[in-house]
């Protein structure tokens, strides 16, 4: 992704989380140079990479496939120094733009619809040992209420409704067109972005950026090597 593109769709997103009336940490505004003031304390945030990720998942067209994120609190599995158990994000999706099929060897999540448009998750059997789907149905809860899904069945989550995921939960999800952008959130256990996605169809989960003006916000993949001296204090 182009860095001008990744500037604009964290502006976008921060217009919408404000639009919606959720409030992000102040470092959410931080530019890399607030970042080089703080540097010295702010080893946590860098270590666990919270804060802004944006992603198209090597599409190169982020309004069809692609996702943006933040990443309000997170562990590090095994970790003395960060050993929180669980992860809260906060998401943008647009009407009609995927994140494709993916499951999660480890982590458990809720999806929450947080507010705006409907979001569509579609929901797969997968056996997480084999990395593969299987048929046949399956349950799954949604607000807590357990239902039997076939592989291939969409669920709609209207402001207020949840799904628990669980590794089996296979999931592709776009916002409902028609029915506006959607404020997601993420309930999760600790989570790690680089080991625990397993996309069936074989997409990256990043994108390289090519730098084509400044950042005007890092990205949380960025901070270390933006900031390479920062270690656990
Ligand atoms: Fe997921």
């Amino acid at each position: 992704m182009k860095r001008s593109e990744i500037n604009r769709r964290i502006r976008e997103g921060i217009e919408f989380f404000d639009q919606m009336n959720f409030k992000l940490p102040p470092w959410a505004l931080f530019s890399p140079a607030d970042w080089r003031k703080v540097v010295a304390d702010a080893a946590e945030i860098f270590e666990l990479q919270l804060g802004w990720d944006v992603t198209a998942f090597g599409s190169e067209d982020f309004l069809h496939t692609g996702l943006l994120l933040f990443t309000l609190r997170n562990g590090l599995p095994g970790s003395t120094l960060y050993p929180k158990p669980y992860a809260e994000k906060i998401m943008m999706v647009r009407e009609n733009q995927v994140t494709p099929r993916h499951f999660h060897w480890y982590k458990r999540e809720d999806i929450i619809n947080r507010g705006g448009g409907n979001l569509i998750i579609e929901l797969f059997h997968a056996d997480p040992e084999r990395n593969v789907l299987v048929p046949g149905k399956f349950r799954i809860a949604v607000n807590g209420l357990r239902r039997e899904l076939s592989p291939g069945d969409r669920i709609i989550l209207t402001p207020g409704d949840s799904v628990a995921l669980e590794p089996i939960h296979a999931h592709r999800f776009y916002g409902e067109p028609g029915s506006g952008n959607v404020l997601v959130g993420e309930v999760s256990m600790v989570n790690d972005d680089t080991t625990d996605n397993c996309f069936i169809d074989g997409v990256p989960r990043f994108d390289p950026v090519e730098e084509d003006e400044e950042p005007e916000h890092l990205l949380a993949a960025e901070y270390r090597q933006h900031f390479a001296e920062v270690r656990h204090a």
